[in-house]
């Protein structure tokens, strides 16, 4: 009797996780994005490792596939021959008796520098930080260093480096996420890590014996956290060669926790020098975090980030899979008011999943407007764009019957776009959830165009030519279906589009 109990008891379980399986197949669960990478199962944190070889964009990211909160780290892979539409691979890199496997970056390895090349199959070398969870426990400072991985199957199978580590911690409890490119005036590489309160940068001819060359960011920048998640790429402006500096911190992000500050200036294979002591943000949301960009792009720079943020990802209401990544993001400079200014759009390759567009021109708005009669029925995911030439006052309310709603818009008085998500479903699994967060405007003149990326418990704002950005989480509990426009007097929309986005996983 007790052992038919148990066999049920079994076969129940087991049939149980095969309708879990087909189930999380589908990606459809409540919450699922469908428009952004998340995973399967489990939890993740970090993209990692992101490059681009053959024709495949690699995404590898931090992931725990014992648990749907943070754990011992792993990398997870995806890849992706349009950025958009990815497939998720087995574990790339497990954690091991020099620790779990922490974020860093992925390098192709063309002139085989570090040696691990085979017949003449160019490697791609991992470059990440091994955290020693034993050695944090026991107190000491060095627990964090940084290894090497390689990949002789253009990413599909990865060998660790029997030297690991290869950069040894000089006693900083704080030193890690590296971030590695090929400096070619100098044919060296240049490793971008971060260390507490700075960027150290170090320098090596082969990926195994590094030197270091400077520190930058002691005094500049924004210091409420710990710096982590580094990166370091030129971008032309007018033909000339500026160096994007970019450093994520956690906390002290502009709207609390975690965020994307960036610096702009000079790298000279051995030093960073900022043109100004001016603050940056890459994003202005609570949900973009530890974003960098894929290696070996040419002179394309995607950025990705993760879309939570370390307040409360660990507590977000999904059960199966727990957080995703942000849009890819082309990077531009751009001159706004007369500052050098970097510019996020949505990559090109999201054309791919986007429908024609429902276009309306020259929409005068006075005080409400109900945008469904004109748009038509808004469910699922889709991209919204208006724009115009004279920006004032509104808001956007996206609402269900529930009356639960996300309100986005522009205050004039403060210069300051916002979202506000206080009343927008799910927040009580968090008490850092709920809030109104805040972005400056930084375009100059009343002219303006926002476009807004809307999945099922996201929307990413590009504000502006992409100067400024906000990405926020939403958890209602029945899909918004209302859209109102609301102002004080006259607005005049000059376009309005609307298209909708089909899912990536069909
Ligand atoms: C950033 C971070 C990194 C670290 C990783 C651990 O979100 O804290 O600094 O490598 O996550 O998962």
């Amino acid at each position: 009797m007790k052992i038919n109990f148990f066999l049920l008891s079994v076969l129940f379980c087991v049939g149980l996780s095969c309708c879990v399986k087909a189930q999380s197949e589908k990606y459809n669960e409540a919450f699922r994005p469908q428009t952004h990478f998340s995973p399967k199962a489990h939890w993740i944190n970090d993209p990692n490792g992101m490059v681009y070889y053959k024709g495949t964009y690699h995404l590898f990211f931090q992931y725990y596939p014992g648990d749907i909160v943070w754990g011992p780290m792993h990398w997870g892979h995806a890849e992706s021959t349009d950025l958009i539409h990815w497939k998720e691979l087995s574990v790339a890199l497990f954690p091991d008796s020099l620790g779990y496997i922490f974020s860093g970056s992925a390098v192709v390895d063309a002139n085989n520098t570090a040696g691990f090349g085979k017949n003449g199959k160019v490697p791609l070398v991992a470059i990440f930080t091994h955290h020693n969870p034993k050695g944090e426990k026991a107190g000491v400072n060095n627990f964090q260093n940084e290894s090497l991985a390689y990949s002789l199957d253009d990413g599909k199978t990865w060998t660790k480096y029997n030297g690991n580590p290869v950069l040894h911690n000089p006693g900083i409890k704080d030193f890690r996420d590296p971030k590695v490119m090929w400096y070619s005036p100098e044919k060296k590489w240049v490793m971008t890590l971060a260390t507490k309160d700075r960027i150290t940068f170090y320098s090596s001819p082969n990926l195994k014996t590094w030197k270091k060359e400077s520190e930058f960011g002691l005094n500049l920048g924004a210091h409420g956290g710990v710096w982590e998640c580094p990166d370091l790429f030129p971008l032309k402006l007018k033909g000339q060669t500026h160096w994007v500096l970019i450093v994520n911190i956690n906390p002290g992000g502009p709207n609390k926790g975690s965020a994307t500050q960036y610096f702009i200036g000079q790298f000279n294979g051995q030093k960073f020098t900022p043109i100004d002591s001016k603050l940056r943000w890459l994003d202005y949301g609570p949900d973009e975090y530890a974003g960098v960009t894929w290696s070996n792009t040419g002179n394309r720079k995607i950025f990705l980030g993760w879309m939570s943020n370390w307040e409360y990802a660990n507590k977000v209401p999904t059960k199966q899979w727990r957080n995703a990544m942000t849009i890819p993001r082309e990077l531009s400079l751009k001159v706004v008011n007369n500052e050098i200014t970097l510019a996020s759009a949505p990559v090109k390759e999201l054309n791919l999943i986007t429908a024609k567009p429902r276009e309306i021109a020259n929409l005068n708005i006075s005080k409400k407007l109900d945008l469904l009669p004109v748009l038509g029925n808004l469910s699922g995911q889709y991209i919204l764009k208006l724009n115009g030439d004279v920006l004032k006052d509104f808001s956007l309310v996206f609402s269900n019957p529930k009356n639960e709603q996300l309100t986005l818009g522009y205050n004039s008085k403060n210069n300051q776009y916002y979202i506000d998500r206080i009343h927008s479903g799910l927040i009580n699994f968090s008490d850092k959830f709920a809030g109104k967060y805040t972005a400056p405007r930084l375009a100059i003149g009343k002219q303006f165009d926002l476009t807004l990326i809307v999945d099922n418990a996201s929307v990413e704002l590009f504000a502006d030519e992409g100067t400024t950005l906000m990405t926020c989480l939403y958890f209602s509990t029945q899909p918004y279906n209302q859209l109102k426009f609301q102002t004080e007097g006259q607005f005049l929309i000059k376009q309005l589009s609307v298209s909708t986005l089909k899912s990536i996983w069909q």
